[in-house]
């Protein structure tokens, strides 16, 4: 890619990855055929698809309506091998609901990842809680229930987004009441109770840290539609901010993103919400913003490389502060190929902008550091190469076009490896 374009124009925002991963897991619940829309174009759902026909589903993912079905068979194998839950961490999401089907789960430990190691000792509390039993063997986590789950009370000792997923997927057809206290309040947490509640679950406290559920024998299966991805419009926002540009984000829900859009609003840009989607503009090089990652409804860690590369080109300093993934500064070496000026201690990080990054060949080694560096690219002077892209496609359906549409200087040298 070659830096210096300014992005005008509009995008369509899809389906959020960090929901339907989560919805298509959720399907196993209810027997039959659910329907997912407004789903993204993206190798992570296919990595899903292939787990959920491993055991014993059928599933079509019909890229040109946006669309899976799953079909549920009654009876599902209840392993998750190794090969698939290395490719994508999120596999651990079939646990709960292989749990309450089958009452038994055998799913492969996933292990650290390039942003940080990620416990699963929250998961395993809360099902114990519901009475099963959980133990590490030869690398999997093996979780059985003698019949029935039953409900319990759990605190979470931190608001874990695949925590509070795990708990209430096995709990929504455990025997009694559940509370579960302290949970995520991420609006993908927020679509998958509303999934659970018209399969016919009993959810009370949507939205809130204290969810009540009260556990139904079955589930039937439904279509829903998944929630827009709050991530990929906060991409955006900041390629508008940081071109000087001018992009409005169709599908995108300025209420998903408070933070992130006061935020830029504080670096200089302005911000319309419009009826389906929100415009971001600038005309002037960005103010420097501090940030501080937190649970929702606090600045999303997923967007911290995203703001680092804005800081890294805006006037002044700002102190990023990591709270969820210790390793997600990593990225900061190849920004600092960019000509960036960052330096790290601990979960801080001190960007002090500089008029202009020059471009460089850099790696991306996650989804979002990915976004980071495409951002980055995008000023940069001169040529930008990329490598890694693969990364970047497990989250952004399309992006290359997108951005040619809106006027970058950005070609694809390989194709993404399934
Ligand atoms: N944690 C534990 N023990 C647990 C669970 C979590 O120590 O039992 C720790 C983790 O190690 C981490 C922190 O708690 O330090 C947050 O973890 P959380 O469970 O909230 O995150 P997650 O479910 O693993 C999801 C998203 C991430 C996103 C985080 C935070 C999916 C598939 N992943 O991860 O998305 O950053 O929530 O919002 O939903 C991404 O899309 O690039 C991405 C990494």
């Amino acid at each position: 890619m070659v830096g210096g374009c300014r992005l005008e124009g509009r995008v369509q925002v899809t389906g959020a990855k960090n929901s339907v991963l989560k919805l298509m897991a959720a399907a196993l619940l209810a027997e039959g055929t659910t329907t997912l829309l407004n789903v993204p174009d993206i190798l992570d759902v296919e990595i899903m698809g292939e787990l959920l026909r491993r055991l014993g589903c059928t599933v079509e993912h019909r890229v040109e309506a946006s669309s899976v079905t799953i079909e549920v068979p009654a009876t599902l194998d209840h392993r998750a091998d190794y090969d698939l839950v290395r490719r994508m961490r999120a596999s651990i999401c079939v646990l709960g609901p292989l749990l309450a089907r089958c009452q038994a789960a055998d799913v492969a430990l996933p292990g650290g990842d390039n942003i940080g190691s990620r416990g699963l000792d929250m998961h395993i509390e809360g099902l114990i809680r519901l009475g099963a039993t959980a133990v590490n063997e030869h690398g999997y986590l093996i979780a059985s229930s003698q019949g029935r789950l039953t409900g319990g009370e759990i605190s979470l000792d931190f608001p874990s987004v695949g925590a509070t997923e795990t708990i209430l997927m096995a709990a929504v057809t455990a025997d009694g009441r559940t509370v579960i206290d302290n949970v995520a309040r991420e609006p993908e947490i927020v679509d998958i109770c509303e999934m659970l509640v018209a399969m016919g679950a009993r959810v009370a406290g949507i939205g809130t840290s204290t969810l009540v559920i009260d556990g139904v024998e079955s589930l039937h299966p439904v279509t829903h539609v998944t929630v827009a991805d709050r991530i990929v419009a906060g991409t955006w926002a900041v390629a508008a901010a940081i071109t000087r540009g001018d992009i409005t984000i169709m599908g995108a829900r300025a209420e998903h993103l408070q933070i992130a859009l006061e935020k830029l609003v504080i670096a200089g840009a302005r911000v319309d919400e419009l009826p389906d989607g929100i415009r971001v503009r600038m005309d002037a090089r960005p103010q420097a913003v501090d940030i501080v990652t937190l649970p929702y409804p606090g600045f999303p860690t997923d967007l911290q490389p995203q703001f680092i590369a804005l800081n890294a080109i805006a006037d002044g300093a700002a102190l990023v502060t990591e709270n969820l993934f210790e390793a997600r500064f990593r990225f900061v070496q190849e920004l600092a190929r960019l000509g960036a000026d960052v330096r790290t201690d601990g979960h801080h990080a001190l960007v002090r902008g500089r008029p202009r990054l020059s471009g460089a060949p850099v790696e991306a080694t996650d989804i979002r550091a990915g976004a980071g560096l495409v951002l980055a690219g995008l000023v940069a002077e001169g040529t930008t190469t990329i490598y890694g892209v693969s990364h970047i496609d497990r989250g952004y359906c399309g992006l290359i076009p997108d951005l040619v549409r809106l006027g970058a200087r950005i070609t694809r040298q390989h194709e993404p490896e399934l």
